[in-house]
């Protein structure tokens, strides 16, 4: 009640108090000290007031007080901790605070006139915090981001509050940033690199937050792979692509032709390949929510069918004689990498001593055939490390004779006795298969020949021989020979031409009788040539030259000639007919005479007592003799041939006409007495043997 009474008193007089200060200060003074003594003003209580705005301050931030009084007259105390301060203006400030500036503040105010003093201030109680570090964090922690994500970094300062931000981007202010969350919507690369952040009050700046890094790359491109070794498919097998990026989070899509797959692993399978898989096949790589890669690489498929494979001789023949040997290739055209296998009547070929299959099956070898080997033979392909087999190739037929081939000889003309000049032929025959190679052998010595003939145009005696052929193809194959044909070849018997017509005929006779002879013992038919030119009409063994039908008196020539072997004979050697006759006259008249003379002498030496007729008319025949036989020849009935127009050439000139007229009668006609007495025997006793009577068969037909 008292107190009261005293404080609303020091309230009263505090406002009257304003009229005269200094009295008012030691009246309240007094008052203190004699409460009941009249009231004196005291000097109004100041109040202290923060400028700043923070009741929290921190190290280096500036603080500032005012003490609060109304007049202007007041000087002011301070005071921290009730320590006076050295500072007498109504504010205080501490431009940059420490701890030593922690503690209670008030003031005071001075009335230096009066020498009165206020009461103490309001007190503010100064707390000093070290300066606080922002701590910087992102929205989020991905280690890589990729273009076009969004982040926000957020900068957070544990103490107080009302903080404006600062955001730096590689050390370096970002002006339009100054909330505690600096956001990036879509990053791009300019946005990669260390991010850190500061806050700030008045021109209060903290520390500097960490660094903050933020990395920004391209999403991968990811790598396809095909799994499957091969680049050539063929229809049914497996294919398999691979898509690779780095790390484990990634999913992935496929496309053939840019068209999405439904499959969404790293690896696509495709167990049997067709044509509908074939195009150009491509991955990418995404990371859920986050980013989509670019097309990997692609990759081309082409499905191939399997190929069959063709199978052939290597050797020519396919029809073989056991011995014989045969290879056969299997190939795949255009295409590597292949085993085959041998099939023979769809069973699989047994390999053996004979039968060799080479190191990849594309070839067969049967080195030594048997009937056994026969049969349709076929092979496919397989390829190695694959399931890739393709369908059986045609079927090759072989077939292997039952016995090596017979060689057989031929001879034409067929004869084993020829002779001289004669042409012979001879031929090697095998009747099956083809592609031989002849031999030919005489009494085993080989011969030049080749060729499935040999020929001699014109055999000599030495071609006598036995004549046989061989044949083999290949090399494999053992020479085959044919039986052995002798042939024998004797020398052409000699045509030769006797003249008939006797030495003492010379005088009865103007014709010449040749005949022809073959010495052997073959019976002949013959040929007669004047000159060059043979006589048709004469086949006979005699010949008989007339003044008539050769006037000309040519050379004769005759040849034997037959049915059988030899068909001829060598031709004789000419005779000479030209005035053989007229000679033989001469000769005969010079002999005749010198024949008389001789015996002229003789008898004129024996006497004249013994006279003797002499022993044969024909021995006789003089000049006379002669002519008279030839008048006698004139005076025939059948015509004249006279032998004075045979033998001058001057008279055959003058009368070519007759000759040719009386020629046939003349030819049949020949037959002169003389020679018709001196043959009558001989006529009749060779009237059924030809051998000797020839020339009178013809002449009696
Ligand atoms: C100063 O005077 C005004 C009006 O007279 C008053 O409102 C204010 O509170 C006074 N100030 C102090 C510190 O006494
Ligand atoms: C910041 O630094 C990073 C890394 O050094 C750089 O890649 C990026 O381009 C820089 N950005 C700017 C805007 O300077
Ligand atoms: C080949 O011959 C075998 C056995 O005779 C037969 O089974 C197969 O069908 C033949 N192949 C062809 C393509 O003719
Ligand atoms: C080949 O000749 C032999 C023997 O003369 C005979 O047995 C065989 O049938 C002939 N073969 C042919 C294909 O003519
Ligand atoms: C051998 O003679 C025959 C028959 O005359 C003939 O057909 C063949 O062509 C001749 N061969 C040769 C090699 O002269
Ligand atoms: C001679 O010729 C005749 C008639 O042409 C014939 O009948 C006869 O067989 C031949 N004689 C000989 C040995 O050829």
């Amino acid at each position: 009640m008292w107190l009261l009474k005293v404080f609303s008193l020091a309230c009263l007089t505090a406002v009257c108090a304003g009229q005269d200060d200094s009295h008012a200060v030691t009246r309240t003074i007094q008052e203190n000290e004699l409460v009941t003594t009249k009231p004196q003003p005291d000097p109004p209580t100041p109040i202290l007031q923060r400028l700043t705005k923070w009741s929290d301050v921190f190290e280096t931030e500036e603080l500032q007080f005012r003490c609060e009084v109304n007049g202007t007259e007041w000087t002011y105390s301070w005071y921290k901790n009730n320590e006076k301060l050295h500072e007498e203006q109504s504010l205080l400030t501490i431009s940059s605070v420490d701890h030593t500036h922690e503690g209670q503040y008030s003031c005071k105010t001075h009335l230096k006139s009066k020498g009165v003093e206020s009461e103490s201030s309001n007190t503010v109680d100064v707390k000093v915090y070290t300066k606080p570090k922002p701590t910087v964090t992102r929205s989020s922690d991905y280690a890589m981001m990729y273009p076009k994500e969004p982040i926000d970094f957020t900068c957070k300062v544990d103490v107080s509050s009302e903080w404006e931000y600062v955001w730096y981007h590689n050390g370096t202010e970002i002006s339009d940033s100054s909330s505690e969350k600096h956001t990036i919507h879509t990053i791009g690369h300019p946005d990669s690199g260390k991010y850190h952040c500061k806050a700030k009050r008045g021109s209060f700046y903290t520390e500097a937050s960490g660094t903050i890094n933020l990395q920004v790359s391209d999403p991968p491109t990811p790598i396809l792979r095909r799994l499957t070794k091969w680049l050539d498919v063929f229809k049914n097998e497996e294919l398999q692509f691979g898509c690779e990026v780095n790390g484990a989070e990634w999913t992935y899509s496929w496309y053939k032709n840019k068209e999405k797959l439904h499959e969404d692993q790293s690896l696509l399978t495709i167990s049997s390949v067709d044509h509908t898989h074939e195009g150009q096949y491509s991955c990418k790589a995404h990371l859920k929510s986050r980013v989509d890669s670019e097309f990997s690489n692609t990759d081309d498929v082409k499905v191939y069918e399997i190929p069959v494979p063709s199978v052939r001789p290597l050797t020519q023949w396919l029809d073989i004689f056991p011995t014989e040997g045969v290879q056969l290739s299997c190939r795949m055209q255009g295409s590597s990498g292949w085993k085959y296998t041998w099939y023979k009547n769809a069973e699989k070929v047994q390999v053996g001593k004979t039968v060799k299959i080479e190191n990849d099956g594309s070839r067969l070898t049967i080195s030594s055939s048997s009937t056994s080997d026969r049969g349709k033979y076929s092979c496919f392909g397989k390829l190695e490390d694959r399931s890739v087999i393709s369908s059986f190739s045609s079927n090759l037929t072989l077939y292997v004779y039952d016995t090596i081939p017979k060689a057989t000889i031929v001879q034409n003309p067929k004869a084993s006795l020829m002779h001289t000049e004669d042409w012979v032929s001879l031929s090697c025959h095998v009747n099956v298969s083809s592609g031989w190679d002849y031999m030919w052998f005489k009494d085993e010595s080989s011969l030049v020949s080749s060729g499935n003939t040999h020929n001699i145009s014109s055999v000599v005696v030495s071609d006598s021989g036995s004549y046989k052929c061989k044949v083999k193809r290949g090399n494999v194959f053992k020479p085959t020979q044919s039986e052995a044909i002798a042939i024998k070849i004797e020398e052409r018997p000699q045509a030769e031409i006797i003249l008939q017509t006797k030495w003492l005929d010379a005088f009865a006779t103007d014709s010449l009788a040749l005949k022809c002879e073959v010495k052997d013992e073959n019976s002949w038919n013959f040929t007669w040539f004047m000159e060059n030119d043979k006589l048709e009409e004469s086949t006979s063994e005699r010949h008989i030259v007339t003044p008539n039908n050769d006037p000309e008196q040519h050379p004769y020539t005759c040849q034997g000639v037959r049915q059988g072997r030899p068909f001829y004979s060598k031709m004789s050697a000419p005779l000479k007919t030209k005035n053989l006759l007229l000679k033989r006259r001469i000769l005969l008249s010079i002999s005749g005479l010198l024949f008389f003379g001789i015996i002229a002498i003789f008898l004129g030496c024996i006497a004249l007592k013994f006279f003797r007729k002499p022993a044969a008319e024909n021995e006789l025949p003089d000049e006379n003799d002669l002519f008279l036989s030839m008048t006698k020849t004139k005076d025939s009935p059948d015509g004249p041939c006279p032998l004075v127009e045979f033998i001058t050439e001057a008279s055959l000139k003058a009368s070519p006409k007759a000759v040719e007229e009386n020629g046939e009668i003349c030819s049949e006609t020949t037959s002169l007495p003389i020679i018709l007495e001196e043959n009558q025997a001989v006529m009749t006793d060779t009237n059924n043997a030809t051998e000797n009577g020839c020339g009178l068969v013809s002449f009696k037909a």
